[in-house]
């Protein structure tokens, strides 16, 4: 779903993936300061802090988020620079509504702001799906092209430009 939404947006929106989640230390607030901040959790916090939008998509493991993913979640916490980021959530309609739930709560606790224009979930009918798969299919472009229009028009809203 991820893959498929990088392929359909337009050039001007970049993305960075970030593929070491599962690098991240266990989270320490005791560790969560300026100088024991472990590399891995500052890199993590450089890679969103630099991003105008986090874009997620979550399995649910044992009706619950994946524990490796709320990890990461909790190294953004105390940092001041996560809250009011603003989140696209790309779900699969089919089981996972605990770790939706879930994934929505811990956001709002930690004072993101989720585009639910944006914020889309896809028939997707299968596990067995890849990007091309999904692009192939005309009803799932079209919700993921709503998806970036959605993020595009709440980017055109001066209060959200960069200063
Ligand atoms: C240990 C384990 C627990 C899972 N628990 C749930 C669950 O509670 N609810 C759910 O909708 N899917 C659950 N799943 C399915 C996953 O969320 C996900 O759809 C699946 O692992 C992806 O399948 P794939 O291996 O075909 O990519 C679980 C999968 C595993 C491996």
């Amino acid at each position: 779903m991820l893959g498929a939404f990088e392929r359909l947006a337009p050039a001007e929106m970049t993305f960075e993936h970030f593929e070491r989640m599962g690098d991240l230390p266990h989270f320490n607030p005791d560790l969560d300061n300026g100088t024991a901040l472990p590399n891995e959790a500052a890199e993590w916090r450089r890679a969103v802090g630099a991003a105008d939008v986090m874009l997620i998509s979550t399995p649910e493991y044992a009706h619950g988020l994946p524990g490796s993913f709320k990890n990461a979640l909790d190294w953004l916490v105390s940092d001041p620079a996560f809250a009011g980021k603003c989140i696209v959530i790309l779900s699969a309609a089919r089981g996972s509504t605990w770790a939706q739930e879930s994934l929505r709560e811990v956001l709002r606790t930690m004072s993101a702001r989720i585009i639910e224009d944006a914020s889309v979930s896809l028939p997707l009918g299968s596990n067995k799906v890849d990007v091309e798969s999904i692009l192939a299919q005309d009803d799932l472009r079209t919700i993921l092209h709503r998806s970036i229009q959605a993020l595009q028009s709440e980017f055109n809203k001066p209060d959200l430009l960069q200063s």
